[in-house]
């Protein structure tokens, strides 16, 4: 390896490695690197949007840690054991069991993914014109889950969540002054508090236990019904138990268990700490709620007991919520995560600190700091970053989140570009090579040219843009 090429003129420059996992390898999937002229020819064809660029054309996908994650061969076998029957199968008793035990929750309604379990409950809670739901950071479709309802979803996050440099051990946590005072001031009319553990909008950022309580006196004294979004509930433990006081010797499924006694329950994407590639739930205590989601799913989801998913995926993600609270794969992935941030910052990079649980944020304004905001910085970067090295990565900024009034943009405080790191896919090589790969663009950023939209989708703009680049 030259360390010249990653920015580091010697080995005592270079960060401490990363645990290694406690798994190897039996099975790959094979991946390339498209010479450049194809990547090139692929960016124009894909009309310069990241979800167009067909994966096989992809080296290293950074896309999402949602849903590509690499199985055990523990899940693998599970599959087999999958009970396919139409109603109370034996997978689905065997699911409720685990998630007893990991989160000590007396009911569990499968569902296909996070997302109908979010539309699930607030439907059942009957959010509307007029009320609010509280959180952190909501994540983009619980947000559109409460606002379809005409309900108002309400970001209370503490105020350095927005400062890419501060460096605080959990900036996910909620503002628990500005919680209160929007609960009285609206007294009746805050819904539900939905806490993301970590929050996924602001960098994979953790919550504190001590934050947690707080919020659930809350919500207790003001009978507010308290959910997490639990998808990243096992990075979320770890950083809990390295991070806060009085947690360093405990273990972190007694962890888990105090964090989930303190909400009335989960709505959850398997497809994050569940290490499946599908799937999802909602478990809670409240009897009347479950009974009222078990109706309303039947015509959406499916049978109670299988919500949407066979036999077998349930299977398979039993068996994953088995394996994550493994502290060693727990602390060999934060640390990967974490590593690729240190050889980036090394290099100068401009990013999002302290390192999130399930990647790296990349700080487009800086990167591309030549580029008006007009022609998409972040967005652009991340273009450049699939024709300089095939690896994707996305845009978390202007794209996704500017509006438009009066024919102004107004765009977001934050416009980042997100590294999200599967979860077991990739090794050490693979960092090194995202690593080098993007310091060395970053060398060359005055090359990156902007671009500009040519067509703008109504609804859920990052998804169907189209852009051609500024010459
Ligand atoms: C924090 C959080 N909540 C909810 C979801 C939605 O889950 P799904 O993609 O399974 O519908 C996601 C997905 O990325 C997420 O990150």
């Amino acid at each position: 390896m030259d360390f010249n090429k990653i920015g580091l003129s010697s080995l005592s420059d270079f960060p401490d490695l990363p645990t290694p996992p406690p798994y190897k390898i039996k099975m790959v999937e094979f991946t390339e690197i498209p010479p450049i002229e194809e990547r090139r020819k692929i960016l124009k064809e894909a009309g310069y949007n990241v979800f167009n660029i067909p994966s096989e054309k992809i080296y290293i996908d950074l896309l999402t840690d949602s849903g590509t994650s690499a199985m055990s061969d523990q899940q693998w076998s599970a599959l087999m054991r999958g009970d396919e029957a139409y109603a109370s199968a034996r997978s689905f008793f065997r699911l409720k069991e685990v998630i007893h035990e990991v989160m000590g929750y007396e009911y569990v309604i499968p569902t296909h993914q996070g997302r109908a379990a979010e539309y699930l409950t607030f439907n059942a809670l009957d959010l509307k014109k007029g009320d609010f739901a509280v959180s952190n950071q909501f994540f983009d479709t619980t947000r559109a889950n409460v606002e379809v309802r005409g309900a108002k979803a309400v970001d209370l996050v503490v105020e350095e969540a927005y400062d890419l440099k501060r460096e605080l051990p959990f900036k996910g946590n909620i503002d628990i002054e500005k919680l209160e005072s929007f609960v009285s001031e609206n007294e009746g009319k805050v819904k539900i508090i939905v806490l993301t553990v970590t929050n996924n909008s602001g960098g994979g950022q953790p919550v504190s236990m001590e934050n947690i309580r707080q919020i659930s006196e809350i919500a207790r004294e003001n009978n507010i019904p308290f959910f997490l979004d639990a998808a990243r509930f096992a990075e979320n433990v770890y950083f809990i138990k390295n991070r806060e006081r009085g947690y360093g010797d405990r273990d972190l499924k007694e962890i888990a268990r105090e964090m989930f006694s303190l909400a009335d329950g989960v709505l959850v994407s398997g497809k994050k700490d569940g290490l499946v590639n599908i799937g999802g739930f909602i478990a809670l205590n409240d009897k009347e709620l479950y009974w009222k989601i078990r109706q309303l799913m039947v015509v959406t989801e499916g049978f109670p007991t299988y919500g949407g998913l066979a036999g077998r995926d349930l299977e398979a993600l039993a068996q994953g919520l088995r394996e994550v609270l493994n502290e060693h794969y727990l602390r060999s992935r934060i640390e990967q995560v974490a590593f690729l941030g240190k050889l980036l910052e090394k290099q100068g990079v401009p990013l999002l600190k302290p390192f999130g649980g399930h990647g790296i944020y990349l700080d487009g304004l800086s990167f591309a700091s030549h580029l008006p905001r007009e022609q998409w910085p972040s967005h652009a970067t991340a273009c450049a970053i699939y024709e300089y090295s095939a690896i994707r990565t996305v845009e978390i900024g202007s794209l996704m989140f500017a509006e438009k009034k009066d024919g102004e943009w107004i765009w977001p405080k934050l416009d980042l570009i997100r590294l999200a790191i599967p979860r077991r896919v990739y090794t050490l090589d693979h960092i090194f090579y995202i690593a080098n790969s993007i310091g060395e663009l970053y060398r060359n950023r005055h090359e990156i040219k902007g671009l500009r939209m040519t067509f703008e989708p109504p609804v859920l703009r990052h998804f169907n843009a189209l852009f051609e680049p500024i010459e």
